[in-house]
């Protein structure tokens, strides 16, 4: 009998079969420790907090890894919704894929927003000992937005509000998301799950993978096996004749277990919310692709968004009316994007004419705008945080 696919067990038995097979990440006690000591003390300040994912995970093709599978996922909507929830008086624990955007640097790291376009060398004062070294200063043009963004990340800083924490591979996050979980149990219903990271779906199980560099040309005489045909296909995995000369490399991956089930129902505090999202290229299967994930877990909310037009549009699916919300950035005041299709917005729309129309969203004054446009995370991040506080009420109210 073959040994059944993760995805095949029952979710604990998935839990414990993936948890066992990785070494925790060495980064894990360490975190863990920073996350406690937040936790306490905004369990202590009965301030609420949520755990925003942020980024793509990498999927590594060997153990001391040379290459890896990673997707496209930036960290923007993670970064752009840590800073509406800060402003919102959550306290934030970013788990974020290394190296992606983070929250407030985000105006200024990005590769068409580098740094160094904002800044300049100013003259040096006539009395200066060095004449050719002026200050560095802000341009004049950019003294607003940068006033307010530092002053923003100062208070964030100052006042522990913002947690950061990286992972790289899929592992780690998987380590990482169940330790934080666990640990936010003291927060009950104060606690929000945000999941914005794009979590790889496929892996290659520890067992399976090779130690080493999958080899592309000629191994040496002593390390070939038996004799193999020139067009052979390799599979990068712990091979006991690995190919000599090998010309495609197969890769098989595994389904990785999906761990919303244990989230939900062991892992994260009773009472608290958990938001998911679901991404899809094809219009057309976003609305029921999120419905049956809403149904699959029983959390509260999953936020669709299509690649294309992820940046002007999302939809809102919950259990309770209206079930499928569609928040949107009015056409006038949407950013640039290279990667975005303007012509989809409007296209995953299950229920056509529903009350969220580009109007109601203009008629909110939505107050917060970037150089470019309005940010969808100043739409989504307030609406959401109606739905927490309706869920604590909820929860903390005695019973009539
Ligand atoms: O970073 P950007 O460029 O701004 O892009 C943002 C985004 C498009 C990545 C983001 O808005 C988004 O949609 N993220 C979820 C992508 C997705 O479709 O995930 P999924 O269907 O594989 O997973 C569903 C949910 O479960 C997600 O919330 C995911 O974070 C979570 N998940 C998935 C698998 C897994 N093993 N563990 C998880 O927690």
């Amino acid at each position: 009998m073959s040994t059944p696919l993760l995805g095949e067990m029952s979710p604990a038995e998935a839990e414990s079969v993936y948890f066992n097979e990785y070494p925790p990440p060495k980064t894990l006690p360490r975190h863990e420790a920073l996350a406690r000591a937040f936790i306490d003390l905004h369990v202590e300040a009965h301030r609420r907090v949520v755990l925003v994912t942020s980024g793509g995970t990498t999927v590594p093709l060997e153990a001391q890894t040379v290459r890896f599978i990673d997707n496209f996922s930036a960290g923007t909507r993670g970064a752009t919704s840590a800073e509406y929830f800060l402003e919102q008086g959550y306290a934030v624990i970013f788990l974020h894929r290394q190296y992606s955007l983070l929250p407030y640097s985000r105006h200024y790291s990005h590769s068409t927003n580098c740094f160094l376009d904002f800044m300049d060398e100013a003259p040096a004062a006539a009395d200066s000992s060095n004449p050719g070294h002026g200050p560095i200063m802000v341009r004049d043009e950019y003294q607003d937005q940068m006033r307010s963004v530092l002053r923003k990340y100062r208070y964030a800083k100052q006042n522990n509000r913002l947690l950061l924490l990286p992972f790289t591979t899929v592992s780690e996050y998987m380590f990482e998301l169940r330790s934080i979980a666990k640990l936010m149990q003291p927060l009950g219903p104060d606690a929000l799950f945000y999941l914005a990271a794009a979590v790889s779906d496929f892996f290659i199980p520890r067992s399976r993978m090779a130690e080493h560099k999958i080899q592309s040309s000629e191994l040496p005489e002593h390390m070939r096996g038996s004799a193999i045909s020139s067009d052979e296909i390799y599979t990068g995995e712990n091979e006991e004749n690995p190919s000599s000369n090998s010309r495609k490399l197969v890769i098989n991956l595994d389904p990785v277990p999906k761990f919303l089930h244990q989230l939900v129902d062991g892992w994260a505090p009773e009472g608290s919310m958990v938001v998911s999202f679901k991404l899809e290229t094809d219009p057309s299967l976003l609305v029921y692709k999120a419905r049956t994930a809403l149904q699959r877990y029983s959390h509260h909310l999953v936020i669709g968004n299509l690649l294309s037009t992820r940046k002007w549009e999302v939809v809102f699916i919950t259990p309770d009316e209206p079930h499928e919300r569609w928040l949107r950035v009015p056409k006038s005041r949407r950013s640039k994007s290279i990667s975005g299709a303007e012509d989809q917005v409007g296209l995953a729309e299950a229920k056509k004419g529903n009350p969220s129309t580009l109007e109601e969203v203009e008629a909110q004054q939505v107050n917060e705008t970037s150089r470019d446009g309005i940010e969808i995370e100043s739409l989504i991040i307030p609406e959401l945080v109606k739905l927490h506080t309706k869920m604590i009420e909820k929860k903390t109210q005695p019973a009539q």
